[in-house]
């Protein structure tokens, strides 16, 4: 027992530096005992990871799941609105990770310094009706605001981007970390990890297994044709008729719809997509830590399509040229943003 409370004590020395000696929790804090008169810091030893959009619909769940993963140390919460409060809430998790809130974009940089992986879930989502190309307008520019924060800040961290058009919106963060001279493709990712998720639901469903056997790869980008669920490659190996091909593709590449829709204005996934976002972001984690074989898909810069080496692709995704065509032109269009 004396070993371990020992240890602690050490554990908690070590990561006091995590905080800054003057820092707060949160700014407008009226307890009299504060926060950094407790005698222990905090945080076990893991990443830092921040979350931007923190207070929103997809960021209070992402929040929280990511206060509950044992590989995080510090969470730093980061919104224009709503901060404190998803802070307070979520700091009182008996979980190994320090929250922080950060609130406005005057805290950006603070928020975003040190940072191991930077998650985004910042920006509006789509309404019925609407494509995700349609909230380019609004979102594009709150992405380059954060990614000019994260080239200044944390140039090193993975970039998990969620906001939407994600083909557009990684293209935009890629212009302004070369812009920045911090550009590495391996650290931009475009986070297209739930249509995996919704691909290996729809598919356990189809063949009647447990979606935690099922393993789809899906690869291309995150709208409509541009989804490419590569049912050949399907683990555990199975087949399908035309028909089941056929439903399989067209769900997946709405599933997106079909919540924004059953939504009817309150905007698209966010439970799911906090589901999918975490375990993106476990991955990237695990990869970071070193562990071998851990395997993810998402929406980055890669020669696999490029003319001179030919995309090692499934032969049954009649889509391909199709999804090529749409992502050339929706990558140009965040290029052209950036580069204005
Ligand atoms: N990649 C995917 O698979 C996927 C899936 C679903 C939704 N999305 C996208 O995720 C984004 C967020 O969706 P949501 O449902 O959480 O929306 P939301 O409106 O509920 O939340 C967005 C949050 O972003 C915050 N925000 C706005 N401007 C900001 C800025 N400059 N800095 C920091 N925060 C800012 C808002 O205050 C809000 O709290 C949308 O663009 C949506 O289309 C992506």
């Amino acid at each position: 027992m004396q070993g371990t409370s020992n240890a602690n004590q050490r554990i908690a020395r070590i990561a006091a530096h995590l905080l800054p000696s003057n820092s707060q929790m949160m700014e407008g804090s009226s307890m009299n005992l504060g926060w950094e008169n407790c005698r222990a810091k905090g945080a076990s030893p893991g990443f830092k990871v921040a979350i931007l959009g923190a207070a929103g619909g997809i960021g209070q769940p992402l929040s929280m799941l990511m206060k509950m993963n044992p590989l995080v140390s510090v969470l730093h919460l980061y919104d224009v609105v709503n901060t404190p409060g998803v802070t307070a809430d979520i700091s009182h998790m008996d979980t190994g990770a320090v929250v922080r809130g950060f609130l406005g974009k005057e805290k950006l940089d603070e928020a975003l310094t040190g940072m191991d992986l930077v998650i985004i879930p910042a920006g509006v989502p789509r309404k019925p009706g609407m494509t995700r190309d349609d909230l380019f307008n609004i979102n594009a520019g709150i992405v380059k605001t954060l990614c000019e924060g994260i080239a200044r800040c944390c140039p090193r961290a993975i970039v998990n981007l969620i906001s939407n058009p994600v083909n557009s919106t990684v293209a935009i963060a890629a212009e302004v970390f070369k812009k920045a001279g911090t550009y590495d493709p391996k650290l931009l990712l475009g986070v297209t990890m739930l249509d995996v998720v919704r691909a290996n639901t729809f598919v356990a469903e189809v063949l009647g297994l447990d979606p935690r056997e099922v393993d789809v790869p899906v690869v291309g980008g995150h709208a409509g044709v541009t989804i490419l669920p590569l049912l050949s490659q399907v683990k555990p190996s199975c087949s399908f008729t035309p028909e089941e091909v056929n439903y399989l593709t067209d769900r997946i590449q709405n599933g997106g719809t079909e919540v924004v829709e059953a939504k009817a204005g309150a905007g698209s996934a966010t439970l799911s997509m906090a589901y999918a976002a975490v375990k993106f972001a476990d991955a990237c984690l695990r990869g970071l830590r070193g562990e071998a074989g851990v395997v993810a898909y998402a929406f980055l810069e890669s020669q696999a399509c490029s003319a001179s080496q030919p995309c090692y692709l499934d032969v049954h995704v009649a889509g391909l040229e199709k999804a090529k065509k749409e992502l050339a032109a929706s990558i140009q269009k965040g290029v052209s943003f950036a580069r204005k």
